[in-house]
Parts: structure tokens; sequence; C-alpha cells
């Protein structure tokens, strides 16, 4: 059974896509079977993986308003343990459409609940909102990724996304824990990067991944070529940062694979 996991943060542009593209790419070269399932309409993380629009037939629009079954939206990838569900544009017009449906906070958990036993990992990329489709994700998610922005501001609209997160916890979803912060966009040549890294870690503790992503121009450069940045630069900071990631989130979760024999050699450095 897959540990679903959204990236999470209202504000846009923090790095919710290039982190669930790379994170969710790095997880697979680790060889855990991983599902990427995007849910904003700009269909970033679809794009990212260079399935193009004309080529999606169904994609979550279709799980979530017509019921279509998740395994006929899924699309392989390049990576063998990776595969995607991809968006679409139309996913604009879903939150409207779900709104009179009954247990409308639990459609994505419900679609999902077959495909995840396929998987080690599910990320879910949500939309620059804390509207019905984030709700649906955090309803089906164990856990949340926050990206944080090495920016000014960081801290700011956070309260809005963590009270967020404690109203599905008291309505929804008990079990959602916050699985950490990723620091995002980080400068190592200011002062401000820093500074906005010591905040988040006062604020946030231990959950504060250790492994940061710094700024690099190949994570942004990679999805114009239809590729996560490990396939597109395997050499690349941002490669080894994601994969470090990555590698941390499976540490945090090492109990969930305890009785994988596969998972010691893997742990072991099996796989580089
Ligand atoms: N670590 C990074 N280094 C350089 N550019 C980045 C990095 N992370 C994200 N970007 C770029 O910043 C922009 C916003 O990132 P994105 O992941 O799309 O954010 P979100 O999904 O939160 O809106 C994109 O153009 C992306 O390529
Ligand atoms: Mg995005």
């Amino acid at each position: 059974m897959g540990k679903v996991i959204s990236i999470a943060n209202q504000k846009g542009g923090v790095g919710k896509t290039t982190t669930s593209i790379n994170l969710a790419a790095s997880l697979a070269v680790l060889e855990h079977p991983t599902l990427l399932i995007e849910i904003d309409p700009q269909s970033n993380s679809t794009s990212g993986f260079g399935i193009e629009a004309q080529s999606v037939k169904n994609s979550v629009y279709e799980v979530l308003v017509n019921g279509v079954d998740v395994a006929d939206t899924i699309k392989n990838t390049e990576l063998p343990f990776l595969d995607v569900v991809p968006a679409h544009i139309n996913l604009v017009g879903a939150e409207i459409e779900m709104i009179e449906r009954s247990k409308r906070e639990n459609i994505l958990k419900s679609a999902i609940a077959e495909a995840r036993k396929k998987y080690d990992f599910v990320i879910i990329d949500c939309p620059p909102s804390l509207g019905l489709l984030t709700i649906n994700a955090l309803t089906a998610s164990d856990s949340v990724v926050i990206p944080v922005q090495c920016e000014y501001f960081a801290l700011e609209g956070l309260g809005q996304l963590l009270n967020t997160i404690k109203i599905v916890r008291q309505h929804l979803n008990t079990e959602l824990e916050i699985e950490g912060v990723a620091l995002t966009m980080y400068d190592t040549r200011t002062r401000l990067s820093n500074q906005v890294a010591e905040e988040v870690q006062r604020y946030f503790g231990d959950k504060v991944f250790e492994s940061v992503i710094t700024r690099n121009v190949r994570l942004a450069e990679a999805p114009s070529f239809g590729k996560p940045v490990i396939l597109y630069d395997s050499i690349s900071v941002g490669s080894k940062n994601y994969l470090a990631l990555a590698r941390e989130l499976i540490m945090r979760n090492k109990s969930m694979f305890k009785d994988s024999p596969v998972f010691a050699a893997k742990s072991a450095g099996g796989v580089s």
C-alpha cells in the first residue's frame, strides 16, 4: 500500500511542481514504484514529462468528474518505476462540477484506493490554491510536503495552509501528517536564503528536510525538454539535491519497508 504524499502550498512559484516531478523521478530511480498525480490545471507536471495535451484522452478531470478509472488514465514514463496521471486544462472547471456531489472532498481518495496498492509512493502535485482540488488531495493523503521558497515573505501565507491542514485533520482525514518542509531555490551566495532557512527551522524544527534544494538552472530548463532533471542532466546540482531529498524521505519512512528484502539492499547504497 503506497504512501500518498501531497506537495502543497497555495503560493504559486514556490517549487511545488519542480519538487513533484523530481522527487517522484528520484524515488523511481531508487527503484520505488511511484505514481505522480497532477491536480493542477496548469498541467506543468504533465508537460514536464513530455506528455502532450492532445495525447491525453483521459486525465485526472475525467477521474474526478466522470468517474473514469485511474488505471485508464495512467501514462508510462521513460523511468520504468514511474507512472503519471496527467492533468489537462479542462481541470479548471472541475471544482464547480464537483460541488454538488455528496462527499465531494473524498472523490480523489476513493478514486486512488485501488491504484495506490501498486506503488510505494503516490505524489500529488497540488494547484496554487486551497480550494476543493487541494482539499481532495489532502483528504486522500497520508502526509504533506510543503515546499518553501527561500525568498522574501517565505513564511507569509503558511498560516492559512497550516490552518487548512488542521481543518482537514479535524473533519476529513485524522491521519494527515506534515511529512516535512522542503527549502527550495536556496541561493548559497545570499544571506537572505540563510535567514529564511533559519526562520523556517525555528518554526518547523526537525520537520525541515536536511536536504535543501538550491537554485539550479538545470531544474528550470529540464521541463522544456520533457524530462525530470535526472534524465536531462544527471550530474547537475539539482539532480543531486532531489536524489538526496528522496533518500531522506525514504529513510524517514523506512518502517514502511522493513519487511522488504529489497529495501535493505537499496538503503545500503545499492543504487546511486
Ligand atoms: N531550485 C530551482 N532552481 C531554479 N529554478 C527553479 C527551482 N525550483 C523551481 N524553479 C523554477 O521556478 C518556477 C516556479 O517553480 P514551480 O515548481 O513551477 O512552482 P509551483 O509549482 O509552486 O508554482 C519555475 O519556472 C521553475 O522552473
Ligand atoms: Mg505548479
